[in-house]
């Protein structure tokens, strides 16, 4: 049935797809024992004699960062990161998709990476943040870039502020292991709000190449204005959601938080004064993750004689649970009266377009990884200037310079009275 419809859905003939499926071996292995990684070896080069080819590998590590050094250890010793020696076909690459999150801080994000810079170089790692291959993400700088209306207004002259949300209703669920050692705020807060971040706020890259996109980006997170002792109580909330501490394999005791909230401000001509916040967490009361980018009030502004706050607006940029654009407007209402009303102009990705049209994120970013083309990826810059924000805020917590607050699943935690 699955197959059918895979089948169906890449268009390929029923031989056409049992001969393309019978390319595929599977090798199993332990992560830590290096009889795996020496039988994918020799099962590879038997296929390149075979084929008088150099085989292309793509390691992608969907796996728990503690066994990355193992992983690239026996990748080394077995022979697989090496390149082919000369073969008369085309030569292959090696390249390894890494997931996040990278690192934990900015010093084992630094050990990371120089230990996969001893075994690849820079264009063979594929740092990946799903969140860059959804097809709303990468329409960011389309719906920024190719809409003139929009550019002459989005700066701080116009936007009086920038709310960053990534409510999830799920809780932490069977997850208990990994989250209780990463917290909300590097689970979301640190790789996919701060790329949204950087998408919403960065200059025009002038081209869709990798270097000028990632080049903006970068701009971006290192203008972060770093958060201080003194600021952290007031422009920081984290907590966790009553009943996480029971969940299994969470510490009975655990202080990770699982919301933060941070109120945050870049420190370039664009956007100073414009206070940027960022929440994320689970059990929240609904999936909502959105942008939304609330503009000044309009002056002088044709509002009625008692009312000088009509104007504003609101654009919400919404990525989950549904994928779109919603910006509230003014209108006349109809009748004799001049009486003027907030109403909704609104665009939704998935009716616009058929189902089928829609390519998943891994998708999407594995191809890229096939292709070579980084545009979608992290790079190391990025990912150091990312902790460099991060890390006085959880080492803060860590000191409990602002307490860790508690919420009923499904509600939004307040902070203390
Ligand atoms: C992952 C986080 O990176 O993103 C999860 O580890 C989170 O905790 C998920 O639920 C959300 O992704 P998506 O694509 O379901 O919105």
């Amino acid at each position: 049935m699955v197959r059918t419809m895979v089948r169906k859905s890449t268009g390929l003939a029923a031989s056409e797809y049992s001969s393309f499926l019978r390319l595929f071996t599977y090798v199993q292995g332990y992560f830590d024992e290096r009889s795996g990684y020496e039988k994918l070896a020799s099962l590879l080069g038997k296929q390149d004699a075979k084929q008088k080819t150099c085989t292309n590998k793509l390691f992608h590590l969907a796996v728990p960062p503690q066994y990355y050094k193992k992983i690239f250890k026996h990748l080394a010793h077995s022979g697989l990161t090496k390149a082919c020696p000369p073969t008369p076909a085309e030569s292959g690459w090696t390249r390894v998709v890494v997931e996040k999150p990278f690192g934990r801080d900015l010093a084992t994000a630094q050990a990371l990476d120089r230990l996969l810079g001893k075994l690849f170089k820079e264009e063979q790692i594929y740092r990946l943040d799903h969140y860059l291959g959804k097809e709303t993400v990468q329409n960011v700088l389309a719906f920024r870039f190719s809409n003139a209306f929009l550019e002459p207004a989005w700066n701080r002259r116009h936007i009086e502020r920038l709310d960053l949300r990534f409510w999830e209703t799920d809780g932490v669920e069977d997850r208990g292991d990994f989250y209780d050692e990463t917290g909300a705020l590097r689970d979301v807060g640190q790789n996919h709000l701060l790329q949204l971040l950087a998408l919403f706020t960065m200059n025009n890259p002038g081209t869709f190449t990798a270097s000028a996109i990632r080049r903006e980006r970068i701009k971006i997170l290192r203008a972060l204005k770093p958060l201080s002792l003194k600021t952290i109580p007031t422009h920081t909330m984290r907590a966790q959601y009553a009943g996480y501490a029971k969940l299994p394999e969470v510490a009975a005791r655990s202080t990770t938080e699982t919301y933060f909230r941070i109120t945050a401000e870049l420190d370039n001509p664009n956007w100073r004064g414009v206070p940027i916040t960022m929440e994320g967490g689970k059990r929240l009361p609904e999936d909502n993750v959105e942008v939304a980018v609330t503009f000044k009030h309009h002056t002088p502004c044709l509002c009625p004689p008692d009312r000088h706050d009509h104007y504003q607006n609101v654009l919400r940029y919404r990525l989950r649970p549904s994928e779109g654009v919603v910006t509230s407007f003014w209108v006349k209402k109809p009748g004799t009266a001049m009486v003027i009303e907030e109403k909704e102009l609104g665009f939704n990705y998935r009716s616009a377009y058929a189902p089928e049209e829609f390519i998943d994120a891994y998708e999407k970013l594995i191809l890229d990884a096939m292709a070579g083309d980084q545009t979608l990826f992290v790079s190391t810059e990025e990912i150091e200037a990312s902790w460099r924000f991060i890390d006085p805020i959880v080492r803060a917590w860590k000191h409990k310079k602002s307490p860790l607050l508690f919420y009923q699943p499904q509600t939004l935690p307040r902070s203390s009275p």
